[in-house]
């Protein structure tokens, strides 16, 4: 009975699944917008304003790559809205190293610059790019990517929108080598030795 009752239900599952994934995204909400627990004051346009990118124009671009979001966890106004954006700016020759967002494609504009973009696909296929101001690029959810600033005399920035109000960014450098994996399994993993592995863990800085 049991036994029958786990088939039925993956049986459901490889049916339903195509479907489930082709409509994953942030969860419908059933209200026009929602309200942290905590807020107290009124609900007005501030609510609804983030000034906190007001930085990214005024300033001059920094020496290091820097990216400036605006997401559920900076604006809470995008709660439940399945949006939210950010601005990255690259000083001459900057890098934003190869990455995921695990909830959410990334649709991106250049806004100064040129930049040279890429993602690879699950099959290991690259798919790259150079992009001019004014071109935009659409990097599909999940899959690894990066934006280099090839040009070592001009900045290079970009505004980035995502699928989600909260897409999650998965560093791949910090991921493997910043979060304390044992040396003997990266080793083996990247076919290299401990000292090798020590080295690369040596210049990465923690989250
Ligand atoms: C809007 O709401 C904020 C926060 O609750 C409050 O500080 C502000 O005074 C309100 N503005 C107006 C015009 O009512």
């Amino acid at each position: 009975m049991a036994l029958n009752y786990v088939s039925n239900f993956q049986a459901l599952l490889l049916i339903l699944f195509p479907f489930i994934a082709s409509v994953a995204s942030d969860p419908d909400i059933v209200s026009d917008f929602i309200t942290p627990p905590n807020f107290f004051g009124s609900i007005n346009g501030s609510f609804f304003t983030y000034t906190g990118l007001r930085s990214t124009v005024s300033e001059p671009t920094p020496q290091t790559f820097k990216v400036t979001k605006a997401t559920l966890a900076e604006f809470p106004a995008l709660d439940g809205q399945s949006i939210s954006f950010a601005v990255l700016e690259f000083p001459p020759g900057g890098i934003n190293p190869p990455h995921t967002h695990p909830r959410a494609s990334e649709l991106l504009l250049v806004t100064l610059g040129t930049l040279e973009v890429a993602f690879i696909d699950t099959k290991n296929v690259p798919f790259t790019q150079i992009l001019r101001t004014g071109d935009m690029f659409v990097f599909p959810k999940g899959l690894v990517h990066f934006q280099y600033n090839r040009n070592h005399q001009q900045p290079a920035a970009a505004v980035s929108a995502f699928g989600s109000a909260n897409a999650g960014t998965v560093s791949v450098p910090t991921s493997v080598f910043g979060t304390g994996i044992d040396d003997v399994i990266l080793a083996k993993a990247f076919k290299t030795d401990v000292a090798t592995v020590m080295k690369i863990k040596a210049g990465i800085t923690k989250p």
